[in-house]
């Protein structure tokens, strides 16, 4: 089994191209099936995650050819509306896959995406929505069956911005006939990436970005090409290096808003930043000071896949910091492993208290989830002396060549 080793305390220099973003092109390939056309979809992060959904295109039987970054899927051949669950399986955001598969065939039947590592993931709210546009869905032993003979579109209010669940309603109300509006939607970037996805087929998409979005359904989609987003959480993470082992790194690629929460953090850490329209620079000494308490919320709030990270750049340095998680219950399990490095953290429920210490050491580590992960090279690039790091799989889903980017900023990093 690979471990990531690293001998920790070497300042970090240089500039990151930030790769492509893993939440927008998740949704936009099972958007691809929507037009029964050829997509072309450029800046797909070579991740683990990607790999899973081109298994659920290819086994619908759509044809998908991926050179470089760009994929292109022909979902002209589709011919099948199950997925299968050693493939809802793979990766919990299958489920997106249910709103496009409805819409494209007004049939779908898959496994319930599996709980996660970061606590229960409920999807009444997609159930509801789908429901809301006409579907009818049976839930019997842990199995969906779902059949639309004709979405209407309709007003859907969500109790909780839910990402998934926007994305979900989007999906089939561009097969709903007439006007979908879905209120309370979640605003983050990747919903707008999403939307001009949709557009760039032919869907009438509106209001990605706010809290309602518009879409007329019924109107025929055509082949599209499309460039995903750049990943603000990648670059969170890279931000999040930097200041933990100090130095002076330029993340490129990002809106400088979308990183708005975490630079103004890592300013009144004490961090150096400059912004520019697509570049952010950050410099740093590798002591942070404390901050006011952060609390994790739907954009444009802190980001919730942000937080492990920044919490071990602010576990060296001084003063007590207090992390409140609203959005997932068991999203500090990167905590304990922090601890081994000796810092000091104590977490009662949805809070966690960072008392800043002058040094982290090296240690044997695990990456419990994706972005916990993060948190452990973080901390790792800070430490004195040799860590290694296990559970690569969880970082593979999300983070494209992980140790040659930093190996490109300095850090001592191999994976073997
Ligand atoms: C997406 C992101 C994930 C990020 C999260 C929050 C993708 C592939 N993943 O996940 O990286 O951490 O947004 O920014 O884009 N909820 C319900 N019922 C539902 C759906 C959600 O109660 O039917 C709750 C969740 O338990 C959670 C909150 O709503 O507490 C937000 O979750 P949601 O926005 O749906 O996250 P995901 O789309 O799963």
């Amino acid at each position: 089994m690979s471990v990531i080793v690293i001998s920790g305390g070497r300042r970090l220099e240089g500039c990151v191209h930030v790769q492509g973003s893993k939440n927008s092109v998740l949704p936009i390939l099972a958007a691809s099936l929507l037009s029964g056309c050829v997509s072309v979809i450029h800046n797909c992060p070579d991740l683990s995650d990607v790999a899973a959904s081109v298994a659920i295109l290819e086994h619908l039987g759509c044809r998908v050819v991926r050179e470089g970054d760009t994929i292109t899927v022909d979902s002209s051949t589709l011919d099948r509306c199950d997925i299968p669950e050693h493939l809802m399986r793979e990766m919990r955001s299958s489920v997106i896959f249910l709103g496009a598969v409805l819409a494209r065939t007004g049939e779908a039947r898959l496994s319930m995406p599996g709980g996660c590592e970061l606590g229960p993931r409920p999807i009444d709210l997609h159930l509801w929505a789908l429901r809301r546009l006409g579907a009818e869905i049976a839930e019997q032993g842990g199995n969906l069956r779902c059949s639309a003979r004709g979405l209407r579109g309709c007003d859907i209010s969500l109790t909780i911005p839910s990402v998934g669940a926007t994305e979900n309603a989007m999906l089939a109300a561009c097969a709903a006939k007439g006007r979908t509006a879905i209120y309370n939607a979640a605003r983050e970037p990747e919903i707008v990436d999403l939307q001009d996805f949709l557009c760039t087929c032919g869907a009438s998409v509106q209001g990605a970005g706010s809290s309602v979005v518009v879409v007329d359904g019924g109107v025929p989609l055509h082949t599209a090409e499309h460039r995903v987003i750049s990943d603000r959480i990648c670059a969170a993470t890279w931000l999040a290096a930097g200041a933990a082992a100090g130095g002076a790194i330029e993340v490129e690629g990002v809106p400088r808003e979308q990183l708005l929460p975490v630079t103004d953090l890592l300013a009144q850490a004490g961090c150096g930043i400059r912004e520019e329209a697509q570049r952010v620079t950050l410099t740093g000494d590798g002591r942070l000071r404390a901050v006011p308490p952060v609390r994790t919320a739907p954009y444009p709030g802190f980001p919730t896949d942000a937080q492990p990270p920044v919490m071990a750049a602010m576990t060296k340095g001084t003063g007590t910091t207090v992390f409140v998680e609203t959005m997932f219950e068991n999203r500090y399990r990167h905590t304990q492993e922090l601890a081994r490095m000796g810092a000091d953290i104590r977490v009662e429920g949805r809070v966690a208290v960072v008392c800043g210490v002058p040094a982290l050491q090296g240690a044997r580590l695990e990456a419990a989830d994706l972005r916990g992960g993060a948190a452990l090279v973080v901390a790792a690039l800070a430490a004195e002396g040799e860590s290694q790091i296990g559970g690569l799989h969880h970082l593979d889903r999300g983070y494209e060549r992980l140790t040659e980017t930093l190996r490109s900023l300095g850090a001592d990093i191999v994976r073997v």
